[in-house]
């Protein structure tokens, strides 16, 4: 990324973290936090992942970052900010969150009022593993399928299949549990973090990369592993999956 590009990450930050000063101290920042530390926002659009997609659902959105971040940099683009090597800016016309946690659906709903208020975003508290995912033209999950059981995991994935369109995508941040120290690390902080945010856990439900690969191919997806933890000493992978 060249420094001009970092310069404009870095305003992004600020802009799509700005809201959350209406959600509180805390949630203002943990979102400069997150986005600035967690190399998939960038990735995301440094890669064009998301671009063209109207329909955007993020499963275990948390206090939707990822929502804020794409109307952020829709924003800014239609501004005529945005970096002259990149793919074009994501503009969605909706992004959906669903998360298990209230008060971060609480902080989503606050931090974004305007947006959900206009119909651009829109949050609700559920489980996945039973919320209606509706139609969507990609699904974005970061770092959330390993907090239930794995006959759980694949029913999720099922599930996400029969919402997207044959040209849809499916964005899967997960651990690669066959990554050795880098995994113990990330699965550690994991664990600590989710027990003080709340979550009552006994146990993370880890699988190797090859094995997220085989179950996203037998699910009928064609499969791209990319990685996702540069800058941080986590084994995270990104899986660009697309019906085939
Ligand atoms: C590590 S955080 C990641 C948040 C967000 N995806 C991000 O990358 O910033 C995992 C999130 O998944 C949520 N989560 C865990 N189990 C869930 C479930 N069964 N249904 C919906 N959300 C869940 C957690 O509450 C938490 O907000």
């Amino acid at each position: 990324m060249t420094s001009t590009d970092a310069q404009f990450v870095r305003s992004l930050i600020d802009r799509a973290a700005t809201p959350y000063r209406q959600a509180g101290k805390y949630a203002w920042h943990f979102a400069r936090g997150k986005l600035g530390g967690d190399p998939a926002f960038a990735g995301l659009l440094e890669r064009g992942l998301l671009t063209g997609r109207k329909r955007v659902l993020d499963i275990g959105c948390g206090q939707g970052l990822l929502s804020a971040w794409l109307l952020a940099a829709q924003a800014c683009a239609s501004e005529g900010r945005w970096p002259q090597a990149w793919p074009a800016a994501p503009s969605p016309e909706h992004v959906r969150g669903i998360e298990l946690m209230q008060h971060d659906v609480d902080r989503a709903d606050e931090a974004l009022r305007t947006d959900v208020a206009q119909g651009r975003a829109s949050f609700v508290a559920a489980d996945m593993c039973t919320a209606d995912f509706g139609q969507a033209d990609a699904v974005v999950i970061l770092d959330v399928l390993h907090y239930v059981p794995v006959a759980a995991q694949d029913e999720v994935l099922r599930r996400v299949r029969a919402a997207l369109p044959p040209d849809g995508v499916l964005l899967l941040r997960i651990g690669d549990a066959g990554a050795g120290l880098p995994f113990r690390i990330s699965n550690w902080v994991d664990f600590v973090v989710t027990t003080l945010r709340g979550h009552r856990l006994t146990k993370l439900y880890c699988r190797p990369l090859a094995e997220w690969q085989r179950v996203l191919a037998s699910l009928g997806f064609a499969v791209q592993a990319q990685p996702m933890s540069q800058g941080t000493p986590f084994a995270n992978v990104l899986l660009v999956a697309k019906p085939c």
